[in-house]
């Protein structure tokens, strides 16, 4: 088995010195199933990945965070991890992950895995294990198994609700024929939750993070970080609780796990980072997790959330910058990623906040106007101090697929919803590269078969290619923005000092005179003095700059 050191001969990525390359970084998101197919299955894999390494080095990106790529039932596209130390199958093997990674660095990309401690697959060797040990073994005790209440243990252990929508437990039925105990599963069935309280699932998670930093992995994303501790006696959920005293959200123990993990990251050198996938709406709840010696880093969604609004998104961004700085540590900004609605889809709607509760069929979009304000805000936010995470076919500007046939619907968040909800393949489309049809370049040449979920119709103008050739699209002004974004010292880590603008114009100075103006406003606004114009997210009308637009200026 070959191992992939992270050699200190590796280019710098990004203008930030090496070992903090993540508080400035630039860092794309693979779903590696509809990325690129290369055996031409129909779903994307790892081979499909390191053919298209030069494409990404060309959009100008310094890390890859991948997707769940270990064996997995695809109970929840990977998120049910069976098997933590290989590849699925359908992906590839360990040995072309080992090679994806080095030929990544080679190519000044450093690759972030998704660890997912909360949970595991039924499949996994771990719960297979307890369902066979049966009621009060050990087996049992590194999941949350319990007696059912009401006479003949008919109802749940407690009341707790699935993320994915109805109740959180599921009955397990012997092999008898005859229903035992309950698991708990905050998400689908197929992924039962593990108890953080078992000294096997820490001392596992520990081993789990050395595999893969000992292969040259030189971040870890870690999934629903704020739901994996529990409080063993599983009370009920109240209207309030204490922070930190949630049945399984935010919990205080969470800190010392992480605190466990950092120190790991740390024996692999300065530049292994840990990033918490960390949906709160406390965000001084949501900074603890980013103190020196906890997290490095983690996913604000806040920002992405906010509607297309100037006052809205100043308030974001302060209450953003405020709390990074009280921890030391950098803001990440965020568009998009593979469970929420596509940005040229969501900024066309009337309400342009993201909530997945709000998430309904035949929601209308105008994605001319969706489309401008993706623009606008892809400047905005790689102008902002920190680093920027951006999702495949984020920069193709694609569009949410809002009328998949229902039957291929696979996101377990659809059917767990009733229906009602429809799920998130709508942004997991395998992408568009080239060519007039589906495949459209995503599977080999001649490749007849389906993709795994259908791509639309009328996708041509989507593709990698017929954009890579017009100054124009969505790719074009990605590959400019990331460009700058690696160039000029200014952008990446650092502070801002705003710009007074109007009410409906967030304007603000980082150093060296770089000056970043978006326009909120229903018409063209007047540009601050400038010497240069780097980049407008569309063309300036007599001299102004129009509405849902921004404009990178050089302003000394
Ligand atoms: C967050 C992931 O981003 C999402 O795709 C997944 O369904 C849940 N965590 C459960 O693992």
């Amino acid at each position: 088995m070959s191992t992939t050191e992270l050699r200190s001969d590796t280019p710098a990525p990004g203008a930030v010195a090496d070992v903090d390359w993540w508080r400035g970084a630039a860092i794309y998101q693979v779903y590696p199933r509809s990325f690129a197919d290369q055996n031409g299955d129909g779903t994307g894999d790892l081979a499909g990945v390191r053919a298209r390494l030069p494409y990404l080095r060309d959009l100008g990106i310094d890390a890859i965070w991948f997707t769940p790529w270990y064996p997995s039932p695809m109970a929840d596209g990977g998120y049910d991890v069976a098997d933590y130390r290989s590849i699925d199958p359908l992906f590839g093997d360990l040995a072309e992950a080992e090679r994806l990674i080095s030929e990544a660095l080679e190519f000044g990309i450093r690759t972030i895995i998704d660890v997912v401690p909360n949970h595991v697959s039924d499949q996994h060797a771990w719960f297979r294990a307890a369902l066979v040990a049966g009621p009060d073994s050990p087996e049992r005790e590194r999941f949350w198994f319990r007696d059912g209440r009401g006479e003949h243990g008919e109802l749940p252990p407690n009341g707790w609700e699935s993320e994915f929508g109805g109740q959180a437990w599921s009955r397990v039925i012997g092999a008898d024929g005859v229903p035992e105990q309950w698991y708990l599963h905050l998400f689908a069935p197929g992924q039962p939750d593990l108890n953080w309280g078992h000294p096997d699932v820490l001392r596992e998670h520990e081993e789990i993070l050395r595999f893969w930093f000992d292969r040259g992995v030189c971040g870890i994303r870690i999934d629903s970080a704020a739901l994996v501790a529990k409080d063993a006696d599983l009370p009920e959920v109240a209207d309030e609780h204490h922070p930190g005293n949630h049945p399984y959200v935010d919990r205080d123990e969470l800190q010392g796990i992480y605190r466990s993990w950092r120190v790991i990251a740390e024996s692999y050198g300065p530049e292994r980072v840990l990033i918490g996938e960390i949906w709160l709406p406390d965000a001084e709840r949501f900074a603890r997790y980013l103190r020196p010696d906890v997290l490095h880093s983690a996913f604000n969604f806040d920002f992405m959330a906010s509607p297309w609004d100037a006052t809205a998104l100043r308030a974001s961004i302060e209450q953003t910058l405020d709390v990074h700085a009280k921890v030391g540590a950098p803001a990440t900004w965020v568009l998009s990623n593979h469970d929420v609605t596509r940005p040229v889809t969501r900024y066309g709607r009337v309400d342009t906040s993201f909530s997945f509760d709000a998430k309904r069929f035949g929601t209308p979009t105008d994605l001319a106007l969706g489309t401008r304000r993706a623009r606008a805000a892809a400047l905005l936010a790689m102008a902002l101090p920190g680093a920027y995470y951006l999702y495949q076919g984020e920069e193709l500007g694609l569009p949410e697929v809002e009328d998949l046939p229902l039957h291929l619907i696979d996101d377990p968040m659809h059917a767990r919803s009733g229906g009602v909800d429809p799920g998130r393949d709508g942004c997991r489309i395998p992408l568009p590269w080239s060519g007039n049809r589906p495949p459209y370049g995503f599977s080999p040449n001649g490749h007849r078969g389906e993709t795994w979920l259908p791509q639309p119709a009328d996708w041509a103008a989507f593709t990698a290619q017929a954009q890579a050739m017009d100054a124009a699209s969505m790719l074009s002004l990605y590959r400019d923005a990331l460009r700058l974004r690696r160039d000029l010292p200014a952008l990446g880590s650092g502070s801002l000092s705003w710009r007074d603008l109007g009410p409906d114009v967030l304007a603000f100075a980082r150093d060296d005179g770089f000056v970043s103006v978006t326009n909120f406003s229903g018409g063209p606004v007047d540009l601050p003095a400038f010497d240069r114009i780097w980049l407008t997210s569309a063309p300036l009308e007599g001299g102004r700059l129009p509405a849902d637009a921004s404009a990178w200026l050089e302003s000394t």
